[in-house]
């Protein structure tokens, strides 16, 4: 066992792990009174056991935990069913932080979703964000038609007027076209529809995204493509891929400033499973939305992908929620790496069954001719 960390290890209300690999299996070093109740253990019975077979964790845990010492940074996983033994799984958020000066070894912090919130990160509020939202959709929906008379009726004013009135009047039309594009955010936030999943070439949703891109808010920006070509299909709902896109590449061009760049990298890389009912699910295909702005303001950085939270001052904290909620709905992962200038958004994805591959090839139009 390590050296205890102390009186706070023993007081500690969150359940604590330390984690280190041995013959590259995550074994636990030792836990804390906290986690020993979690776990109906003691914490001699859990020494050198191998942590994720103790612990069924819904997130790429191997990936998580080696990210974590490659970048000496902790890590935030937020909302992932623990499964310890027979019992149903807990939805926690977890924290996996490097130790000091303790070489491999890793700090597992797993906090069961209600004690998350009488620490703080009130589930009371995250609820309220969420019925907030059905209120809002619905508020959105009788908004829209009498904003749309608004602007209307001050596009018509402004003709018949002098300069100097005929600018409030365009004001008055520019900003109620604002309030209807955050009103539609919302909607879209709100809509429930699953994806329409098939076979899907990624490459050709990210060419849709940066055209998009280049020409709207992305025209002061350099957008590069680093794109494996061998990438397989996957199985994804396209309209809803490209919405992910359209996002992350808006938010990586509002980190910057004019002439920044941004790269879209495409790769395919094993080893990234998620532990689902149905048995594990693996996500080889990578995209990185990569940016060399100053990364996510600290005081929101493991919020990001809640509803409403925004660091921005015109920002309705809408995109990430609405590309963590199309993600999730692909069964695939979202993760954020983030060094010294640099910010990394990665998406991963299940390749498409070959059943759908052939479908998609058949009904893809010919394109060649003999
Ligand atoms: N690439 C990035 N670099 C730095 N900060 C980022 C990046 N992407 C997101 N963020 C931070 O995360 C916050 C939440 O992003 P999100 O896309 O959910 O909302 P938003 O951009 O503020 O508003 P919306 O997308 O609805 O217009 C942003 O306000 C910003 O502070
Ligand atoms: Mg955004």
């Amino acid at each position: 066992m390590m050296p205890p960390p102390g009186a706070i290890w023993a007081a500690l209300p969150v359940p604590a792990f330390l984690v280190a690999p041995e013959n590259g299996v995550e074994r636990i070093l030792g836990c804390n009174p906290a986690a020993e109740l979690f776990m109906s253990a003691t914490s001699a019975s859990l020494e050198g056991e191998p942590a994720l077979d103790r612990l069924t964790i819904d997130a790429p845990m191997e990936e998580a935990l080696s990210r974590t010492r490659a970048n000496r940074a902790p890590i935030f996983i937020n909302d992932a069913d623990v499964c310890t033994g027979e019992r149903p799984p807990v939805l926690c958020n977890l924290q996996i932080a490097p130790l000091a000066e303790a070489g491999d070894t890793l700090l597992l912090l797993i906090a069961p979703r209600d004690i998350a919130g009488r620490l703080g990160r009130t589930q009371a509020t995250k609820s309220a964000a969420r019925s907030a939202i059905g209120m809002a959709e619905m508020l959105a929906h009788e908004i829209k038609n009498p904003l749309a008379g608004i602007a209307g009726a001050a596009q018509l004013l402004s003709m018949g007027l002098a300069p100097a009135d005929r600018e409030l009047a365009d004001l008055i039309v520019e900003e109620t076209r604002r309030i209807v594009k955050l009103l539609e955010q919302v909607e879209q936030f709100g809509d429930q529809r699953p994806p329409d999943r098939r076979a899907v070439n990624l490459h050709d949703v990210l060419e849709r995204a940066r055209r998009s891109a280049i020409v709207g808010f992305g025209a002061h920006m350099r957008i590069l493509d680093q794109y494996d070509p061998s990438l397989p299909l996957t199985l994804g709902d396209a309209d809803q891929l490209l919405q992910v896109f359209l996002n992350l590449l808006k938010n990586a061009s509002e980190a910057q400033p004019a002439g920044g760049t941004i790269r879209i990298r495409t790769f395919f890389e094993g080893g990234l499973h998620l532990r689902r009912k149905g048995g594990p699910v693996s996500l080889p295909l990578h995209v990185e939305v990569i940016d060399d702005g100053p990364g996510l303001p600290a005081e929101i950085a493991d919020e990001i992908f809640e509803p409403f939270v925004s660091g921005r001052e015109n920002g309705t904290g809408l995109g990430l929620a609405l590309v963590s909620k199309i993600i999730a709905a692909h069964e695939g992962w979202i993760e954020v790496d983030q060094r010294p200038g640099q910010t990394a958004f990665r998406i991963s994805l299940p390749v498409a069954p070959p059943e759908t591959q052939v479908e998609a090839q058949a009904e893809a139009p010919p394109d060649t001719k003999e």
